[in-house]
Parts: structure tokens; sequence; C-alpha cells
């Protein structure tokens, strides 16, 4: 019998793959997916899993998901990964200096790691509000950190994860009112081998490029460790607190 349920949004993110594989294995539990591209889990491996493709993440199609997923009946979501983020694509670099700032490029930044995510939150959290524990990982970044930030420069990438850092902590104020059974976990991964972080990876000390699964290992252990306390978590891959 299905008795729990893991929700992968953004699931063709490198980290979200390896959460997949590792959820997938669980017994007596269930795992949908959320992603603009399902093809990755077109395979046996994940003929038991609910595969949900958006056209994009607008409003309405994360309405639509959301929708679906409550059809299905899904059995006590109990931890929902929300996986957006770019740093980088074939028209934004992270900003080295003032200059490269672009209006344009914050606003794109913006909307995927900062709207994205919330848009999520708000339609998924009438689904999670009841009286089982559900935790609730948004992706952050260490460079998210205001408290941390000594290097400066990425503009627009860290400001887009130090707002998301903003508004989960507005949400867990709220939900600690209404929906007391929902923990929100702000999540830096360190530095992993992905898409994203491949043009950086030069710079990165020995050992301290972590592979999806290691990541995805921890993050796991990190949920299962986590009791629901009414606040916001910043944490990283070690468990550790990081400073807001
Ligand atoms: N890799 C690292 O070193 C590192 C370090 C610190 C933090 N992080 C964070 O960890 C998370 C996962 O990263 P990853 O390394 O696994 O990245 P990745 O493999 O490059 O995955 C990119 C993710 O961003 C989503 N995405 C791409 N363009 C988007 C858009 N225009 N609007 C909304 N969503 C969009 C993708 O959704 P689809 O599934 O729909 O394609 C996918 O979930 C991100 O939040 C990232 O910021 C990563």
């Amino acid at each position: 019998m299905t008795t729990q349920t893991t929700v992968i949004i953004g699931a063709n993110s490198q980290i979200a793959k390896a959460l997949a594989k590792q959820v997938i294995g669980y017994p007596d539990s269930q795992l949908i997916v959320v992603s603009r591209n399902i093809d990755f889990y077109q395979s046996d491996e994940f003929s038991q899993a609910m595969l949900i493709q958006v056209n994009n993440y607008q409003e309405s199609e994360i309405d639509m998901a959301v929708e679906r997923i409550k059809q299905a009946n899904a059995l006590q979501i109990h931890q929902v990964f929300i996986c957006h983020g770019v740093l980088h694509n074939d028209h934004c670099q992270p900003e080295k200096r003032l200059e490269d700032f672009s209006a344009e490029a914050f606003t794109e930044i913006l909307t995927a790691n900062t709207i994205t995510p919330m848009l999520w939150l708000k339609a998924l959290v009438p689904l999670l509000t009841g009286k089982h524990p559900c935790k609730v990982v948004v992706f952050s970044a260490r460079v998210g950190s205001i408290a941390d930030n000594r290097i400066g420069g990425w503009y627009s990438y860290r400001a887009s994860k130090a707002a998301m850092n903003m508004l989960l902590k507005s949400a867990a104020v709220e939900l600690e009112r209404r929906a007391k059974n929902i923990k929100l976990i702000s999540f830096h991964p360190g530095t992993t081998d992905t898409p994203l972080s491949k043009p950086f990876q030069r710079s990165v000390p020995d050992g301290k490029l972590f592979t999806s699964a290691f990541v995805a290992q921890r993050l796991l252990q990190i949920v299962a460790d986590t009791t629901v306390d009414g606040a916001a978590s910043f944490v990283d891959w070690q468990g550790q607190d990081i400073p807001w």
C-alpha cells in the first residue's frame, strides 16, 4: 500500500533526477515528478511514477499541474522538492561587475528562481495542509545569504536566491498560524556537478565538487531528520545552518 508521496518539481534538474532515482526505490511510496521535459523518466525504472509535463511555469500551468496532483488522490504528500535554478543560459551570464547588470536578465533570473518556486508554494499549500508532517524544500544557494556575501558579483542570481529566502521566511510565519504541519527548508547543495555549475567548476577545490547522487542522499537524510517547528531553515548539504 502506498503510504507516502514525494513530489519533485523542476524534475529535469540534474540533482532532481538523482533525488528521483533514490526515492523511486522506497517501498510503499509514490513519486510525482513535474517538469517541462520528462524524457528522463520515460523508462521502466519510473513506470510507477506519475509524470506531469508542463509547457512552462506560468501560473495557469502550475495550477493545472497541482489540480492533476489533487485528482490523483496522492496520499500524504510528505516531501516536496522545488528545484528551479538558472545561473546562466545562452543569453545570460552571471554578472562580474555593475556594468554587466541588465534589467532583462535580472527579470528572467528572478522569474525562474524566485517567482516560479513561490507560485508552486502558493498553489500547493492547500493540498499539503493537514495533520501529517510535510517538508517543502526549495533549492537555494549559499550565495543567497546576505550575511555571508563577501565576494560580491553574480548580482541577479544572488538577489534571486536572497529574495526566495525572504519569501520563505515570511511564508513560514504565516504557515505557523494556518498550516502547522508544513516545514519550509531553503537548501544549499554545495557545488554539484550539473549543467548549472559546469562553466565554474575549474575554481572548485579538490573534493568539493559533489555528485548529484551524493547531494540527493544528503538532502533526503536532512529532510528525514528535520522536525516541523514552525520556522524556515536555511541549511547546507551537511545540514548546517547558513546565516540568512
Ligand atoms: N549545481 C550547483 O553547483 C548548485 C549550487 C548551488 C545551488 N544550486 C541550486 O540547486 C538547484 C538545482 O540545480 P541543478 O544544478 O540541478 O540545475 P540544472 O540541472 O541546471 O537544472 C535546472 C533547473 O532549473 C529549472 N529551470 C530552467 N530554466 C527555467 C526557467 N526559465 N524557469 C523555471 N525553471 C527553470 C529546470 O526545470 P525543468 O525541469 O522544467 O527543466 C530545472 O529544475 C537550483 O536551484 C540551483 O540554483 C545548484
